[in-house]
């Protein structure tokens, strides 16, 4: 009677919790990295994630970057099909979720990381821009905060492949390379 109590709660708090409070958002279209930078088609990565004319870096790149190859379907993927008709045709930008987004409160600097710290896009994002499938993004009901930016979950429940932009993550790697630890150095 006790183990079985406790097994359910400990099922209710490191399971059922945890997805409940977690909502799953999808991403608009299915876009595969690994298509896009494999021999066949052979894409840096900066050919789509550039920087600005102010060195600041963009992001998710802009339909007007996929038009040159995608102003007709050139797969037999449905998904290559809506990429023409619903957004390079319109005009409309594809409304990406940003699985890493940090809270309002953060400040981050790929320019700074990328150019002048000289890491690599993985250190970060671990093997994203490897993938062939996007999975759904998951965001805390309570904070709004993607489970991305969250440290390791006890047990790794629930799991998710990339995990590693947590305050400690970043003052981790901080103090191992022995940039300044004060709050307002992240923090606005
Ligand atoms: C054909 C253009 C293209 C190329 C080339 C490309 N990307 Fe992307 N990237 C995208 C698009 C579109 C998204 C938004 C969808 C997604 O999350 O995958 C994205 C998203 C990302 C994200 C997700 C950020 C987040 O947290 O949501 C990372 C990280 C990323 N790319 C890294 C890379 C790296 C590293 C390379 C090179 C190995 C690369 N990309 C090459 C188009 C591209
Ligand atoms: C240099 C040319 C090129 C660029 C730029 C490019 N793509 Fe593609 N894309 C291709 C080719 C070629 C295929 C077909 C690959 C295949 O079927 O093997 C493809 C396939 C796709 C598919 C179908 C997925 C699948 O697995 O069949 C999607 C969705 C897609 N691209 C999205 C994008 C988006 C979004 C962008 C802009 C951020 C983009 N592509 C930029 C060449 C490109
Ligand atoms: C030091 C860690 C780190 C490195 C290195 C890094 N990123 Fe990021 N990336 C982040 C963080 C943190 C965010 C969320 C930023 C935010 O919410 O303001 C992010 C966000 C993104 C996004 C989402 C776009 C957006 O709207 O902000 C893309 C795309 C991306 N990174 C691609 C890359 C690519 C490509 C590289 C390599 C050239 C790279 N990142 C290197 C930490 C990193
Ligand atoms: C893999 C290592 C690494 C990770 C992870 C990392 N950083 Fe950094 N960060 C650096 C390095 C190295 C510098 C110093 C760059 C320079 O000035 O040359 C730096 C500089 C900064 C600066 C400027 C600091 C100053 O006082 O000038 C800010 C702000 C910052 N990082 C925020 C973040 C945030 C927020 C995260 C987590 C989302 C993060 N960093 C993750 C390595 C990292
Ligand atoms: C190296 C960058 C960095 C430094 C230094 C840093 N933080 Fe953070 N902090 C973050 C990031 C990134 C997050 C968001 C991700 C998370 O919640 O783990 C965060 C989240 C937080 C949160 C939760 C915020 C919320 O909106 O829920 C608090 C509170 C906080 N930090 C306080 C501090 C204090 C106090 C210090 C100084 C002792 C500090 N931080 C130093 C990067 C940093």
């Amino acid at each position: 009677m006790f183990f079985a109590g406790l097994a359910g709660t400990l099922l209710l708090g490191w399971i059922v919790f945890p997805y409940l409070i977690f909502r799953s958002v999808d991403q608009p279209l299915q876009f595969s990295h690994k298509t896009h930078t494999g021999d066949n088609i052979g894409l840096k990565c900066v050919d789509c994630h550039t920087y600005d004319k102010d060195g600041r870096f963009i992001g998710i790149p802009a339909t007007k970057v996929c038009r040159p190859c995608h102003s007709e379907p050139v797969g037999t993927s449905n998904e290559d099909t809506r990429l023409v008709t619903d957004y390079v045709n319109t005009g409309r930008e594809i409304p990406w979720v940003v699985y890493s987004r940090q809270p309002e409160n953060v400040y981050f600097s790929h320019a700074t990381h990328v150019r002048l710290a000289g890491l690599k896009c993985q250190s970060c994002h671990f093997g994203h821009a490897y993938t062939s499938n996007l999975r759904p993004a998951r965001f805390s009901r309570i904070s709004g905060y993607s489970l991305d930016i969250f440290g390791r979950t006890l047990f790794n429940v629930p799991s998710t492949p990339s995990r590693g932009m947590s305050m400690d993550d970043c003052a981790s790697c901080h103090r191992a390379k022995g940039v300044n630890e004060s709050c307002i150095g992240c923090h606005k």
